[in-house]
């Protein structure tokens, strides 16, 4: 058990205050969008809205676009915390719950915040980082309450099929537990009617998600859930324990930017192309890293064929200013993550500077 006192995350302190770099290849997210290119006039804000569970337009334009019933929709700040809500809604203290690994540090810091027993199931780098389905079967029991992973993976970026998805909702409902499926990066198919894993069986998934990573709209803290409606209605009932209201300005800009996702979907799409391209070209020409190549996202996890990770990621960022992340925040020390989520004209620059420090440090 650990002591709630003491939490904290190591990640997002590494994000916050460690990660930046002339050459920021850290980051996981598309550059940010800005408010001019919204199009939005000061008249269609306000700064008090009605005190609600969840603003209507929103709920309604999030339900719209995911195809599900609008009692299904919790909107929450960002992923993060439609995460913690899930997490909260699904497992009390003591409860198991199965969690992914490798995987993004702040489910597991959130989870054992929350005083849940963490085990562990497998997505095998020499598996493309697919889910290890027979770890998963002898990992769970009667006592798991709920199986934690992300679609897209981070930090791989694969892409989990239905069919696993659906094995994956077999294998709770035989021993009567949920399955939470962070959908942040899935929106980097940038389909405009995206699939979603409630889709696969909306009682047996939840789903979260929000305008940050894909859309570079992190500054709305415009997250949200989608459940079946009695998680839902626990999820907003321990959402009230964490601010009486959400920030009505933000829930009137998400609105908007709803109603434009295509437009910027259109625009990050192509960045992102351009970027994966140029990745992938450095990652060709060089012998330093060992990769798996996933088809979406903005983020790949390449093991060093050789050398100390640490040691390597402080001459990057010493010696060439490059930042990259580390791969024990991604619990294994022998990778690290690069992301290319930024403009185009700055990863093109990064990347090329990692093109002429990769051979100088391993030579
Ligand atoms: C898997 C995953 N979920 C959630 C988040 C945070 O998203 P949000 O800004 O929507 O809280 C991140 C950020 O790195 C992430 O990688």
């Amino acid at each position: 058990m650990t002591n709630r006192t003491q939490s904290r995350s190591a990640y997002m302190e590494f994000a916050k205050l460690r990660s930046g770099a002339r050459f920021n290849l850290a980051s996981s997210g598309m550059a940010a969008f800005p408010l001019r290119e919204l199009g939005v006039g000061i008249e269609q804000l306000e700064i008090n809205g009605p005190d609600n569970y969840g603003y209507e337009p929103l709920k309604q334009a999030i339900a719209h676009r995911y195809r599900v019933a609008e009692e299904c929709v919790v909107t929450a700040a960002g992923t993060s915390m439609a995460n913690y809500l899930a997490m909260a809604a699904c497992a009390d203290p003591g409860d198991e719950v199965l969690i992914e690994q490798p995987t993004y540090g702040l489910l597991l810091d959130t989870a054992r915040y929350l005083g849940l027993t963490v085990r562990r199931f497998q997505r095998p780098a020499a598996r493309d980082f697919q889910v290890d389905l027979e770890d998963l079967k002898r990992s769970v029991s009667d006592r798991t309450k709920l199986i934690v992973l992300c679609n897209l993976h981070n930090p791989s970026s694969a892409l989990l099929a239905n069919d696993t998805l659906q094995e994956i909702g077999r294998i709770a409902g035989s021993v009567g537990a949920r399955v939470l499926v962070d959908e942040v990066y899935l929106e980097m198919l940038w389909q405009s009617q995206p699939q979603s894993a409630v889709h696969v069986a909306p009682d047996a998934f939840i789903s979260t998600n929000s305008l940050t990573k894909a859309y570079g709209l992190s500054g709305l803290r415009c997250g949200w859930a989608l459940a079946s409606p009695e998680v839902a209605e626990r999820m907003w009932h321990i959402n009230d324990l964490h601010g009486a209201t959400a920030v009505y300005p933000a829930e009137l800009l998400s609105v908007i930017a709803f109603s434009k996702l295509d437009e910027i979907a259109a625009k990050q799409k192509s960045v992102l192309n351009q970027n994966r391209r140029l990745l992938r070209e450095v990652l060709e020409s060089q012998s330093a890293l060992e990769y798996f190549w996933p088809e979406h996202g903005t983020v790949v996890f390449p093991r060093l064929r050789s050398g100390n990770v640490e040691k390597f990621c402080e001459r990057l960022k010493r010696e060439y200013e490059i930042s990259v992340v580390p791969g024990h925040f991604f619990e294994d020390p022998e990778r690290i993550r690069i992301g290319v989520g930024g403009a185009t004209e700055d990863v093109r620059d990064s990347l090329e500077q990692l093109r002429l420090a990769l051979p100088e440090l391993f030579s």
